[in-house]
């Protein structure tokens, strides 16, 4: 079984700070780091690290931001086989600030990962068409994602769809057709449906009009108030994980890598495995909470099983 992510791949700067800078204000922060990061790759490490035969495709620039994504992404076990070098665009980055409650506000600047194109997927048809699983997100063109998502669609893998950063443009109806696990967070749910998921009867509603959209299941990621999931034939309800949060930074891409990893390990996906995969999930991204940076927070399996007992 292996699993495919087709996404980001970031240098982030992280500064942290005990508040968060309101507009036209300057703020003395404490310290800050570089990590690796970008959604995809965040979600690409953090499958590897859980034990998932895991490639991913990407592209960097032809620049030291890029050499250094590199290296840390060989360093974290993740081939860069399919990461293609942009000789005209920059490496994306993240400029991130994170406060004294581990909550983060992130600016994106995509560079290299909006120049992602069809090519990037034809480099990579093998390891596409040999995944069971697709993982995509929003740091990259929306033609892209649908592209890779058609040829897993096709092949019959289960493709699991981030909408992160949410599209003012909502999705196409035809990607939404071929997407089976939709995760998007409480805004995210909000800008794709109309619907502000504050309790688990909102969240509810936003799931069945996801359903109606085409999507299987969907999963609302409610932050620190748990997780509703609703899809395979079940509807429930995950309550967070109680854990020392230092930053949140990724933790979302952690739950995405989570569930595929689950997914991945399962037999079949169905009401079971897929209920069991959404816990796995919460836990993965409870444990990022608790680490520094976005691929580096990514739990081992250890750690995950241990969480939940
Ligand atoms: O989800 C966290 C990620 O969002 C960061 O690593 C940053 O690069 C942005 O893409």
């Amino acid at each position: 079984m292996t699993i495919a992510v087709v996404g980001s791949i970031n240098l982030d700067i992280v500064t942290r700070s005990p508040r968060l800078p309101k507009a036209g204000e300057t703020l003395h922060g404490s310290s800050y780091a570089t990590f690796l990061g970008g959604k995809g790759c965040n979600q690409a490490v953090a499958a590897s690290r859980l034990g998932s035969t895991t490639h991913f495709i990407g592209r960097v620039g032809q620049d030291g931001f890029g050499q250094e994504a590199l290296t840390q992404l060989a360093s974290f076990g993740v081939s860069r086989q399919y990461v293609q070098i942009d000789e005209k665009t920059a490496t994306g980055i993240a400029v991130i600030g994170v406060d004294a409650n581990a909550e983060n506000a992130i600016t994106v600047i995509g560079g290299a990962n909006m120049a992602l194109d069809e090519s990037d997927i034809q480099r990579a048809l093998e390891p596409l068409q040999a995944a069971d699983i697709l993982l995509l997100q929003l740091e990259i063109p929306m033609a892209v994602c649908e592209g890779a998502a058609r040829l897993a669609h096709n092949n019959g893998a289960t493709v699991i769809f981030d909408p992160a950063p949410a599209p003012k443009e909502g999705l196409p109806d035809s990607l939404l057709g071929m997407i089976d696990i939709i995760t998007p967070n409480e805004s995210e749910t909000y800008s794709l449906t109309g619907i502000l998921p504050t309790n688990a009867l909102e969240a509810e509603k936003a799931a069945n009009a996801l359903h109606d959209k085409g999507v299987k299941a969907a999963i609302i990621k409610l932050g620190a108030h748990g997780v509703f999931y609703s899809g395979y034939g079940t509807q429930g309800f995950v309550k967070p994980f109680k854990v020392e949060a230092i930053d949140s930074v990724a933790a979302g891409d952690c739950f995405n890598a989570g569930l595929a990893h689950s997914l991945d390990c399962a037999k079949a996906i169905n009401s079971e495995s897929f209920a069991e995969a959404v816990r796995y999930a919460a836990a993965c991204g409870a444990l990022a909470t608790t680490k520094h940076g976005a691929a580096p927070a990514a739990p081992y399996a250890e750690e995950v099983h241990k969480l939940l007992g």
